[in-house]
């Protein structure tokens, strides 16, 4: 029966987590999947998410199912958390939980296909290493938009307008609500006005993957973006992940929010989209989102939470100054001012394919061909080595 089948490459990005891992040279470095890591090169589970987790054990009357939408104090929290307090007023959002991000967008390709078929999504060039297979795996036709320019490390913003200016009413436009991935580079306030303009003039349908809320500015700032395009738009899709936020990697935390035309329209939206889940989960997992809801439902747990996000954030920000310092040590002649522009855990190096090869062959290192780096992985007590391993393939 599989006599026919062809082995299929590994993925990009979680290769390199066996790679480094089977790698038996002291001084190696992982740059590569989007895991937050400490000072200690540890991906702690944060002190929240062990009360939180405690109280379940003590709290929680039973593991029967809960659904296909999974647990409503969860979707209510993250749609709060992602929309603002009390923003669905009218009854225009629905949030379903959902095994983290990646099966959010999926549950919102198989709802677009049955809305619209033949529908394009526009996604940024580059973006995540899976979005492409996901989404277009799904079925989806997709189409890309410029978005990173690298020879000059910024975004082709005047580009990504004219691309977006060509689709046609209708076409859905995938954007990273923050912390793009991979390039760490995001549009301003002004210029996320401006693209919901030409989103508006086209009639565009906004699709917001959210995957690092509260990894750039703070949750207010970072959630912008989702904010203005509620406000401007009758309809739009947002997927959200507490993967990273939450430190829940492994327990698989997200949602799909999607805004209706009107509470009507939202209400046969999630059934819709119940009906698609049935098909291919049945129903998500409980424990991480019962993690998630309890802590932003309780004000003593929230706030410490808060200060765990913003120490996350503001490592990250921190060992990419760190990072550009000793580079301009070891590789003066070379400008990566960039790297502290970009926000949450990526940018790209700028360095060639076979560079990135010559960091992994010859000293350790360990990035995604693109070069795009996990800043998580920098140290203090790592950083020297690896400015002069990058100095020494430049
Ligand atoms: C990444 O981009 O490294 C993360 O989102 C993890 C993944 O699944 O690719």
């Amino acid at each position: 029966m599989f006599e026919t089948l062809e082995a299929k490459p590994a993925d990009a990005i979680l290769k390199l987590i066996a790679e480094h891992r089977d790698d038996p040279r002291e001084n190696k470095i992982d740059l590569g999947v989007g895991v937050y890591r400490d000072a200690k090169g540890v991906t702690p589970i944060l002190n929240t998410v062990k009360t939180a987790e405690q109280w379940l054990v003590d709290n929680q009357a039973s593991k029967a199912y809960l659904g296909c939408a999974g647990d409503p104090e969860f979707c209510k929290a993250i749609q709060n958390l992602t929309f603002g307090d009390g923003s669905d007023q009218d009854g225009r959002i629905t949030t379903l939980q959902t095994p983290g991000g990646s099966a959010a967008l999926r549950v919102a390709a198989g709802l677009i296909l049955r809305a619209m078929p033949d529908v394009t999504m526009w996604v940024s060039d580059p973006t995540w290493n899976n979005h492409v297979p996901l989404l277009g795996g799904a079925g989806i036709k997709l189409q890309a938009y410029p978005y990173y320019d690298n020879d000059n490390n910024c975004i082709r913003f005047d580009d990504m307008l004219a691309a977006l200016g060509q689709a046609a009413a209708g076409d859905l436009v995938l954007l990273h609500g923050c912390c793009h991935n991979p390039t760490g580079m995001d549009l301003t306030v002004e210029q996320w006005q401006q693209l919901a303009d030409v989103l508006a003039d086209r009639n565009l349908i906004p699709f917001i993957d959210f995957a690092y809320h509260g990894f750039a500015v703070d949750l207010d700032a970072d959630a912008y973006p989702v904010r203005l395009m509620f406000e401007r738009f009758a309809e739009m899709i947002v997927a959200t992940s507490c993967s990273k936020n939450f430190g829940l990697y492994r327990d698989r935390v997200g949602s799909l929010s999607i805004v209706g035309a009107s509470a009507e329209s939202a209400a046969i939206v999630n059934s819709q989209a119940q009906n698609i889940v049935r098909t291919l989960y049945s129903v998500p997992p409980d424990h991480g989102g019962a993690v998630v809801a309890h802590i932003l439902n309780n004000s003593e747990l929230r706030a410490t939470w808060l200060t765990e996000l913003a120490g996350m954030r503001q490592r990250l920000q921190g060992m990419r100054k760190l990072l550009v310092a000793a580079l301009s040590e070891t590789a003066p002649e070379h400008d990566f001012s960039h790297v502290v522009r970009a926000n949450g855990m990526f940018c790209y190096l700028g360095v060639s394919a076979e560079q990135v090869a010559r960091l992994k062959q010859d000293f350790g290192i360990y990035l995604v061909d693109s070069s795009r780096i996990n800043v998580c992985g920098i140290t203090e007590s790592n950083v020297s080595y690896l400015a002069e391993s990058i100095a020494a393939v430049l």
